[in-house]
């Protein structure tokens, strides 16, 4: 969200108000997004083969919100050291990110990311699986460098990223209720990162140990809310907004939360819907069958009763920041539900 965030800054919506009320503090993350880039940059670049940093650094150059970095850097303004001393971390959360994309992408058959082409469309899933793991192994020299307690975090995190993506394959249990698993998946797949991108800035810069407690359960929220948003978008946002396919959590059969709960409905368009999504209807389609289901999920309930899920979720968002001083860090945070919940892209 950066990206937009940074955007948004200079154009004088929402969070060009708060930068109005807070220049200090939108400069100083302005800064530490600058520096972060560049370190991100620079660990690409130190692949010792062209070719090689040039598939590594792919993800980095094609851009992305930059929401991690953005929110260590907030995190890091929570504790009595020099916000300064969060920037690799920043760099951290968005290296784990980038490698983990690389992953996903491959998972997903993607073609495009970012509005690039995925690394998997270009260099084969070979390649782009190597190339993720060649950063998550520059994140792990980094979070060493930032001592044990980062270490620990970052290592505990991956696999929260990893369980999530093997339970989002695995699917549901015997007997687990479809709800709880998905929101089982989206905690380590998505909240655990965003949660550890806040963490992590605030402990660079020593803030108290109950902050880090409220900073991680805020993020989780936000994280699970934004993740709720990715779905939406999965089948409301046109290609060229998002960057990406739409329709291709259908595509690949993963069940993402309007799907869950258009499925649980009853009525002519659930039951086509359910038919749709089994093989012999999406045989039957062809290729009609993801934008067909993609039509049909649109024009059902199950969009906006996602969305008011979220909006539940960003409450408990906003509700964790409640013991935290009252300062304009604390405000970016408020300020960043409400980016979340008005996510267009
Ligand atoms: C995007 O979800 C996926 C993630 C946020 C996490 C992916 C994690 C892994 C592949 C595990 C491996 C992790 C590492 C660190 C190597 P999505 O597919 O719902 O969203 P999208 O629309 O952005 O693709
Ligand atoms: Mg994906």
């Amino acid at each position: 969200m950066v990206a937009s965030f940074a955007h948004t800054v200079r154009g004088g919506s929402l969070a060009g108000e708060l930068a109005a009320r807070e220049p200090a503090l939108t400069a100083r993350l302005q800064q530490g997004l600058d520096a972060s880039e560049e370190r991100l940059r620079g660990f690409a670049a130190e692949a010792p083969d062209p070719y090689v940093a040039r598939i590594v650094g792919h993800l980095i150059g094609t851009g992305g919100k930059r929401l991690r970095p953005l929110l260590t850097l907030v995190g890091a303004e929570f504790g009595e050291r020099d916000p300064r001393t969060a920037v690799d971390a920043a760099a951290l959360a968005e290296l784990v990110h980038v490698a983990s994309l690389y992953h996903d992408d491959v998972m997903d058959q993607a073609r495009t990311r970012r509005g690039a082409p995925s690394a998997n469309a270009l260099w084969g899933n070979s390649v782009a699986v190597l190339a993720g793991n060649w950063l998550l192994a520059k994140a792990a020299r980094l979070a060493a460098e930032l001592g044990p307690e980062i270490l620990r975090l970052q290592a505990k995190v991956t696999n929260r990223l990893v369980t999530g993506q093997i339970r989002e394959l695995t699917g549901v249990s015997a007997g687990e209720d479809a709800l709880s698993h998905y929101f089982a998946v989206v905690a380590g797949k998505s909240a655990a990162l965003i949660a550890m991108a806040l963490q992590s800035g605030a402990i660079r810069t020593g803030a108290r140990d109950d902050t880090v407690q409220a900073l991680a359960e805020y993020g989780e929220h936000l994280g699970t809310a934004f993740q709720i948003a990715d779905d939406i978008l999965d089948i409301t946002a046109a290609s060229e907004v998002s960057g990406k396919e739409q329709g291709k959590d259908l595509a690949v059969g993963v069940a993402s939360l309007p799907v869950l709960l258009a499925l649980a409905d009853e009525g002519p368009g659930a039951e086509e819907l359910r038919e749709l999504l089994t093989a012999a209807g999406r045989a039957r389609e062809g290729a009609a069958a993801v934008p067909r289901a993609v039509a049909l999920l649109r024009d059902g309930g199950a969009p906006a009763e996602a969305e008011a899920m979220m909006r539940a979720r960003l409450l408990r968002a906003r509700a964790a920041l409640g013991g935290l001083p009252k300062g304009p860090a604390t405000r970016v945070l408020y300020a960043l539900c409400d980016i979340v919940a008005d996510r267009d892209h």
